[in-house]
Parts: C-alpha cells; structure tokens; sequence
C-alpha cells in the first residue's frame, strides 16, 4: 500500500455520545472543503500518544464540509482510543489521512442487510446516508448492542422507524439475536457487516451459501493482530523453491514484501480478497472472512492467515 500522508485537521467538535463513545467532528484548518468520500470509508488518525488507529466516517458523504468519526474508549487497548478521548478536546488538531474505503456500496441488489455491532455502526451511518440521499436499494439495519447506553446515534436511528432493528443482549450471549432468520435466504441482497470479529464470523458462517460478491465485511485489524499463540513458520514459494521465514509478530504478506516479492493488497485485515494467494500445500489457519469453506484447501489470505499450530511449512505459489 501506499505511504499515509497525514494532514493536521481541526477538531470543531468533541462529544461524548455513548458509553465509551466519544465523537469528533474534523474540519479543515482554513474551513476548506474537505476531500470526498462514499459511504463506508475510513480515515486514519495520529493520536496524541503517536499511534496510528483507522477510524469510519460516520457523517453523510454529501457533507464536505467536515468528518465525523466516533471512537470507542478501549481502556484495555493500547492506548490511541483512551489517548483520543481522553485528551484531544475542541480547537485541537490531529493528523489524518484522506479517506479510503475497502467497504463501499457494491452491486445493485434487490435490498441491502445493514448488520452492525456496537461501535461497526460508524460506517454504516455513512452508508445509510448515502443511500438516503443520493438514491439506492432499499435496505434495513439490525444494529446490536450491549444496552440502550452502548447504543451510539439512537436518536438519529430512530427516525428510520421499523428500517432499523436494535437489539441489547446485556452482555450475555444467551442473549444474542438470532440472524439466521435474516440470512437465511439471500433474495438478490447484499449483507454488510461491520461489528466485533464473532459477530462478523457468524454472519460469514450464516452466508456460506450466498454468492461472494454479495456478503462484506469491515474490520479495524482484529484479524492481522498477532496473537501470543503465534509461532514461526516457513513458506515456500512452489515455483522458484525459494524458503522465507516468517517469524511470530510477522505476516506471510510482510515476509514476502520483505524477499522483494510485489503482492497487491487492499484492506490488510483479511477482508477484501485482494492479496488471495494460491496455497499448494500444508495446513493453514485461515483468518480471513472472504474464503468459502471450499476454498480454504486451495487458497490462502497472506495478510492475516498463518500456518496452523503443528505445520512448519505452507507452500504458496504468488
Ligand atoms: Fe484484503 Fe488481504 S489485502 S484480504
């Protein structure tokens, strides 16, 4: 991907919208109008403590005269959401980039399935705006929350009438809403998903027999994390014979990058299916949402799947 270019904009707005939501309004220093964008897409942000964390537009694309993002207060994070909420207030600036979007309106279905959970509902206020305002597919939004506190933009919500479900589990996942009455059929819609990477497992899970082209996922970078039962793996490559490492804490895309091998990628978080790479052989551990379940023999996504725990060797042919 290309480098980010960040440039400071002004923080005309600072509110706190839900419980450990917080809300940001951005404005171009000179109160320039700011780059378009679709719904869908996401900016990145330099927080106060210098990391760099991908947050949805949640405003309506029509208005470029300033972006909204909403943040989730992360205590047990790594400190860019608490450093954000905490400390940047009115009249700051923060570094952003211009806006991307790996998670646009697609296709023209019949109808399209809006599937947030808690704070996955900041693009698909974009979403929704877009299609209010310029014209699309109908669609009908089951948002799911923790409680009627976690619940970002209710009112605004509630103007939609019977196009929005919300549902609170109180935390428990006796309490989960069932969407399999949702997705069991797919009726020519498309399903957009954004929300914590179960939520976003199920409704793949529950989609395995909609047509690809109709199912999208949007996803902050849980699956690329490294996670502590990561260990070091070899790949390689099926026609040159050529073996990389790729150590813990490192993905098969950096690896092959890193031997000088071009891969195209789009999203990095296993999402897109731009960085699709043929596996040849070994076992991996898929992390993605974009492989069907016949897929995953053949198939491998390098920018988050890894070998899986007790195969030292997967052999790819990019
Ligand atoms: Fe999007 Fe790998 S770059 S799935």
């Amino acid at each position: 991907m290309a480098e980010d270019i960040f440039t400071p904009l002004r923080v005309a707005r600072a509110a706190r919208i839900a419980t450990d939501i917080h809300r940001f309004d951005l404005v171009s220093p000179d109160g320039a109008a700011l780059p378009e964008f679709t719904g869908g897409a996401h900016l990145k942000v330099r927080t106060p403590n210098g990391l760099v964390r991908r947050y949805s537009l949640c405003s309506d694309p029509l208005d470029t005269g300033a972006y909204s993002i909403a943040v989730k207060r992360e205590a047990g994070g790594a400190g860019g959401s608490v450093a954000l909420c905490d400390t940047v207030k009115e009249g700051d600036t923060l570094p952003c980039t211009e806006p991307r979007n790996d998670f646009a309106l697609k296709g023209s279905p019949v109808s399209r399935v809006f599937i947030a959970g808690g704070i996955g509902i900041t693009p698909i206020m974009a979403m929704i705006a877009e299609i209010e305002g310029m014209g699309g597919a109908p669609w009908k939004l089951w948002y799911l929350t923790q409680s009627p506190g976690h619940t970002a933009f209710r009112e605004e919500l509630r103007a939609f009438g019977s196009k929005v479900v919300i549902h609170h589990d109180g935390g428990d996942p006796d309490q989960a809403f069932d969407l399999w009455p949702v997705l069991e059929q797919p009726k020519g819609r498309h399903v957009h998903c954004c929300g914590p990477r179960g939520l976003m497992q199920a409704v793949r899970d529950m989609t395995g027999h909609w047509p690809g082209s109709a199912v999208h996922f949007e996803d902050f970078g849980s699956a690329a994390k490294p996670r502590a039962e990561d260990a070091a793996f070899r790949v390689r490559l099926a026609r040159s014979g050529e073996i990389l490492e790729v150590p813990a804490g490192t993905t098969i895309l950096d690896a092959l990058r890193a031997a000088g091998h071009a891969i195209a990628s789009s999203c990095e978080t296993g999402t897109c299916g731009t960085c699709r790479t043929p596996l040849v052989s070994g076992v991996a551990e898929h992390r993605d949402l974009v492989l069907m379940e016949h897929e995953k023999a053949g198939f491998i996504m390098p920018c988050v799947s890894r070998a899986a725990a007790g195969c030292g060797e997967l052999v790819l042919d990019p």
